[in-house]
């Protein structure tokens, strides 16, 4: 086991004899000397071998990039001409005494030292994973860890684990599954998230779980997605959502500094309905200062109609602004490349506004559409309080083109303009999501998943029925950056509100019975108040990384296509496995 890594060598003394094991990183033979870099987790060191130790620097001479190796050498100072500032051990070497070489090493198919190529990586993961860039990741995330162990066992937080081969868990996705050799012809289902099993631990009255938990879900991949991802996922009785917030901003600020000494000040709270209202998104960049400005009602119905003649039927109608202080890089082109791409949002037309400064202090204003006067213009500008050399867009459509739009092009905008400080860390509570959406189908389905409460308690089954459109679920998203981090919610602890909310979602009584009779029948036996959340420990150490490749801080990921190139995996399973399972593939 190694004891002494590269990176203690600066506080050892110097003349002292030390052991190292690692990988022969480069190598090079002067005649007289021979240097190596011996390379291990922690760093990389200079190791000389010279010509007066004739058997020694024979066997040196044998070394080649990567292979396996173990030295007994002398800490010395490096010549001050040789001192290297650049690397973290540029002042000292160790002059070898002792060489054994452990393994050898054919040549890599990659070069550690770069960034290679994504697929090449992959399918030689573990050697990637020799590299800097990779080890660092994988140390941040075991620091991330054991931050959160200790967290939360400080906490009085049981680590309670549960199954992985489970009934189907209803989070939204479809679920992995897995065929019951035992039992022909049933399945298993790996769970989506410990949803129901912490709360069942709650009704067992172990009233504070967590769980650094693996989920697996089979939805589209994005770019901050996985098949097979990790969460911190926790839960406690008598508990409210602001108790829950609370306990999760101080583990979040604690972490931050804890690992890269940032000071998160404070969490911004928005509402669902304003989230939407002035970013179109439930998981908006605070970093980005573009706001989405309502300007509805500076439109008269005539003007609305002169300018989108069709919209007029579609009572739903947003009019809609961004201001962008002080523009001198967005020029027509640029501006006409976003109203193309905005046409795939279903935008008609991207409305702009420019006003401009002349000499002696004339300001030209220009608008793009053409049906607003003067006047009006000047009513835009006034109302947002816009200045010269600002630059005003503008959009009018349906309520949900608007919002898509215009959430596309504050994102846009935050990246063209380069407004988006990447020094710091914003983060910010989302509360208070409808419960309900209509899904794809138009069916209505739960907006989180069907265990999450009304925000109030006093609600009538009755009301869940007829109103379900206007309810409110006691629930948060925590959004930092742009990234859902994490969701929860106060459960559900009434056995007839849960039926209820079961039977809205279109599930039929047969089929509660079959997948939630169990979790129903529980409910039943002094179940108490509780509420939880669950943070997506991948996105956490891709934000103390900063990385936008999820992959990068999982040491086996998956691909886009849900596949590991290193394994092979998914594969064809043999024949008589499958017979077995009694599963016949045509
Ligand atoms: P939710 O589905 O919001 O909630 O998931 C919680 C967090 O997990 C992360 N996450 C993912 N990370 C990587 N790849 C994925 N495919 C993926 N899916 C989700 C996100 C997300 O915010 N049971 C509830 C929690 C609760 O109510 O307590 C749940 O799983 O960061």
């Amino acid at each position: 086991m190694i004891t002494n890594y590269t990176n203690s060598i600066k506080y050892k003394k110097i003349g002292s004899i030390i052991k190292l094991f690692g990988w022969v990183n480069n190598f090079r033979n002067l005649g007289n000397i021979i240097f190596i870099n011996l390379r291990d987790r922690e760093g990389i060191i200079q190791v000389l071998f010279n010509k007066n130790n004739k058997i020694l620097f024979n066997k040196a001479n044998e070394l080649r990039k990567e292979f396996c190796i173990q030295i007994i050498g002398v800490i010395h100072h490096r010549n001050k001409k040789n001192i290297n500032y650049n690397i973290y051990n540029g002042n000292v070497e160790i002059y070898a005494i002792k060489l054994i070489i452990l393994n050898r090493s054919k040549s890599l198919p990659l070069n550690i030292n770069v960034k290679n190529n994504e697929k090449i990586r992959l399918k030689y993961r573990y050697l990637d994973l020799r590299s800097k860039y990779m080890i660092e990741r994988i140390k941040v995330r075991s620091k991330i860890n054991n931050f959160i162990h200790n967290f939360m066992n400080s906490n009085g937080f049981l680590n309670i684990d549960t199954p992985i081969l489970n009934k189907e868990t209803p989070e939204g996705a479809r679920d992995f599954i897995v065929p019951s050799r035992i039992n022909k012809g049933k399945f298993y289902a790996l769970p989506q998230s410990p949803q129901l099993f912490k709360q069942l631990l709650m009704i067992s009255g172990l009233d504070k779980y967590y769980q650094i938990a693996k989920c697996f879900r089979d939805e589209d991949l994005r770019f901050n997605r996985q098949p097979e991802f990790t969460q911190i996922d926790i839960e406690s009785s008598f508990s409210c959502s602001f108790q829950i917030r609370k306990f999760i901003e101080n583990m979040i600020k604690k972490l931050f500094w804890n690992i890269k000494k940032i000071k998160i000040k404070k969490f911004n709270v928005l509402s669902f309905y304003d989230a939407i209202k002035f970013y179109g998104s439930d998981k908006p960049d605070l970093r980005n200062p573009l706001k989405l400005i309502d300007i509805n009602h500076l439109f008269h119905l005539d003007e609305i109609k002169k300018i989108y003649p069709e919209i007029i039927k579609n009572k739903n109608i947003r009019i809609t602004a961004i201001l962008v202080s002080k523009n001198n890089i967005l020029n027509n082109n640029k501006i006409n490349f976003y109203s193309k791409i905005l046409l795939k949002y279903g935008l008609k037309k991207l409305f702009y506004i420019k006003f401009k400064n002349y000499n002696n202090d004339i300001i030209k204003i220009y608008n793009s559409c053409k049906y607003l006067s003067l006047d009006k213009t000047k009513k835009i500008i006034k109302f947002l309080n816009a200045k010269k050399n600002d630059l005003i867009f503008f959009c009018i459509d349906k309520k949900d083109i608007v919002t898509k739009s215009l959430c596309y092009l504050r994102n846009k905008l935050g990246k063209d303009l380069n407004i988006i400080d990447k020094n710091i860390i914003k983060p910010l509570w989302i509360i208070n999501f409808p419960m309900f959406k209509l899904n794809k189908k138009k069916k209505i389905s739960p907006m989180h998943h069907p265990f999450v409460n009304p925000i109030n308690n006093k609600i009538e089954i009755k009301d869940l029925k007829n109103n379900y459109k206007n309810i409110i679920s006691d629930s948060y998203d925590i959004v930092i950056n742009g990234y859902e981090i994490g969701g929860g919610s106060v459960r559900i602890n009434n056995f007839e509100i849960q039926k209820v909310i079961f039977n809205l979602i279109g599930i039929s009584k047969k089929e509660i019975d079959n997948k939630f009779g169990f979790f129903l029948e529980a409910l039943k036996f002094g179940t108490p108040p509780h509420s939880g959340i669950a943070l997506g420990l991948d996105r956490l150490v891709m934000l103390l990384t900063n990385t936008e490749n999820i992959r990068d801080v999982i040491p086996f990921p998956k691909t886009h296509n849900y596949n590991c190139l290193l394994s092979n995996t998914p594969n064809y399973i043999n024949k008589i496995l499958l017979k077995e399972l009694n599963i016949s593939i045509t």
